[in-house]
């Protein structure tokens, strides 16, 4: 990647967080509170902060040491949410998981599957990953369409697996190797090669919501 431009598909840019992000994205986290919360990471003990200067800092601390990749998702030039890839396992794993986020009034344009595409796609051909990770809360409908557009093939249920919005929550995980795109997550996708059925939870799993 080009650190200085990014990816970009159409209207839709995915970069490298920067320092003087911070402010942008504090205004769209802090404007976004009820679209959000339901789906934000927390901590067991202790407050999250909104502090997206000493957040962005961790980031980019984290991008050194090669334990993620934080990007901007940008909406013909505004900057519309944040995709990052955590987690970087090397050795003999070689994964990573991807969480995201848009604000409300850039849902539904394409963007975060988009996004996504060009940051698996990258990790795969320029980073040296194998395998991409996305774990969804079984209630979040909108995510789970992004997981099923793009044909990450269903995994399992995991118990109580993450801290969201104040307690241990049940997720869906989802992912792909390198192997099952050969011909990369955006470009198959845009040809209608996704396999429809990847994505599909099976009865077994379905909670009751
Ligand atoms: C999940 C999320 C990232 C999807 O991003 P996006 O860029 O809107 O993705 P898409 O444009 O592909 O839309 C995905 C689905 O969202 C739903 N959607 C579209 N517009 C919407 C709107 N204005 N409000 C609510 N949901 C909407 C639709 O079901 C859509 O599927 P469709 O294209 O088949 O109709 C976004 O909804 C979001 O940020 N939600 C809050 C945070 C969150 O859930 N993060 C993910 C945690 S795993």
């Amino acid at each position: 990647m080009d650190q200085a431009t990014g990816m970009r598909h159409g209207s839709i840019e995915l970069r490298l967080v920067r320092s003087r992000d911070a402010r942008a994205l504090q205004h769209e986290l802090l404007a976004n509170r009820s679209w959000l919360q339901p789906w934000e990471a927390t901590v067991p003990y202790g407050a999250v902060s909104f502090d997206m200067r000493l957040s962005i800092r961790r980031l980019l601390q984290q991008y050194r040491d090669g334990g993620g990749y934080p990007f901007v998702m940008e909406y013909e030039g505004e900057v519309a949410g944040q995709l990052n890839v955590w987690g970087v396992a090397r050795g003999s794993l070689c994964s990573a998981t991807i969480g995201y986020w848009v604000s409300e009034r850039f849902a539904g344009k394409g963007i975060t599957p988009t996004a996504v595409a060009l940051a698996t796609d990258a990790c795969f051909t320029e980073y040296g990953l194998h395998r991409m990770e996305i774990c969804i809360r079984p209630e979040n409908a909108a995510s789970l369409r992004v997981v099923q557009k793009l044909g990450f093939r269903y995994e399992g249920l995991r118990r109580r697996y993450i801290h969201i919005d104040g307690d241990w929550r049940d997720h869906y995980a989802f992912a792909l190797t390198r192997e099952d795109v050969p011909q990369g997550v955006l470009a198959r996708w845009l040809n209608g090669q996704v396999p429809p059925d990847a994505a599909t939870v099976p009865p077994s799993d379905r909670l009751a919501l």
